[in-house]
């Protein structure tokens, strides 16, 4: 089928008001919970009927969903994929069917040509900026880091991992000595965190924590206040998703640094959608969202309102 015969076909269910089918990961963050708020408000805003699955971190419950979808001729489905590979099955049959597949946030192993585009950042050079502050921070000191990993398997686990590694191997004062995952809960992250600090000589061998995401970060610093030390200050904290709750532990010096991911991943994904259905146009195969870094010079309580108001 040809680009424009499919758009041809997306055009006529586009006056009826499109379906469409979102596999969302879980409601494992602060941030996976804004992304879901911020789809369902685009998909609102521009009439679509949502259909929504929480996959609860299961890659099978995913592709379950996805064939569901499928099953009911959605207009198209956003997919936000738990781990990396083992999708390119259902993407096929997703193709066969004649189905938009837009990817959200995360990424996937699988040929790009099985996919209309996917929305996200530069993974990769989130790690390498909040491993640049780090290192900026630090200077000439010794510093021995933990770090919590996202979710075994996923692209930003994966990718923000190697990025801190570029951004750190340059400083020979700079090591990581523990590095587990947290699997982007909070939950795990105090846990993990708890087993380091134990680990660690009490948590006062660790100069700072590095987290792939903010709630792992949040979660240690329950951990780091119980061990009776200071987060923000005994051990520096730096992680990435930029959502209020960091904000709010920045503003309180218990956090030092965040890395923002935009959760609005929907809307350049609807936005290519609508361009693809009113006459075929092939997006990019990446559309890239910004990342940007925040300290505690940056206002964090404004940028923590500022995201309350929003609706995070
Ligand atoms: O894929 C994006 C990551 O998934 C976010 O950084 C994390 O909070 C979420 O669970």
């Amino acid at each position: 089928t040809t680009a424009a015969a499919l758009a041809i076909s997306a055009t006529a269910a586009m006056a009826q008001g499109e379906t469409i089918g979102f596999s969302q990961i879980g409601s494992e963050s602060g941030w996976r919970a804004a992304e879901t708020t911020l789809t369902r408000m685009q998909a609102e805003e521009r009439g679509y009927q949502l259909q929504f699955s929480d996959a609860q971190q299961r890659q099978e419950n995913q592709i379950a969903a996805i064939r569901s979808f499928i099953a009911q001729g959605v207009d198209a489905i956003l997919l936000a994929p738990v781990v990396a590979t083992g999708w390119d099955a259902v993407l096929q049959e997703a193709q066969e069917a004649e189905i938009p597949v837009v990817l959200l946030d995360r990424q996937v192993d699988s040929s790009d040509e099985l996919y209309l585009t996917a929305i996200g950042s530069n993974l990769v050079h989130e790690g390498e900026v909040a491993g640049e502050w780090l290192a900026a921070e630090v200077g000439d000191r010794d510093c021995r880091i933990v770090e919590l990993q996202g979710t075994t398997g996923s692209s930003p686990a994966i990718d923000r991992k190697t990025g801190f590694e570029n951004a750190i191997g340059a400083h020979d004062n700079l090591s990581i000595v523990r590095s587990q995952t947290g699997d982007f809960t909070r939950a795990l992250g105090k846990e993990v965190m708890e087993s380091f600090i134990q680990a660690e000589n009490g948590g006062r061998d660790i100069c700072a924590l590095y987290a792939h995401n903010d709630d792992m970060a949040v979660g240690a610093i329950q951990a780091i206040k119980e061990a009776g030390l200071k987060p923000g200050e005994d051990i520096l904290i730096v992680s990435i998703d930029g959502v209020p709750d960091i904000f709010q532990a920045m503003a309180n010096g218990e956090a030092n640094a965040t890395v923002e991911l935009t959760p609005d991943m929907a809307g350049p994904a609807f936005d290519a959608l609508e361009a693809f259905w009113a006459d075929g146009t092939q997006p990019e195969k990446f559309i890239q969202t910004e990342s940007k870094l925040y300290t505690q010079a940056d206002d964090p309580q404004g940028e923590y309102d500022t995201r309350k108001d929003l609706g995070y």
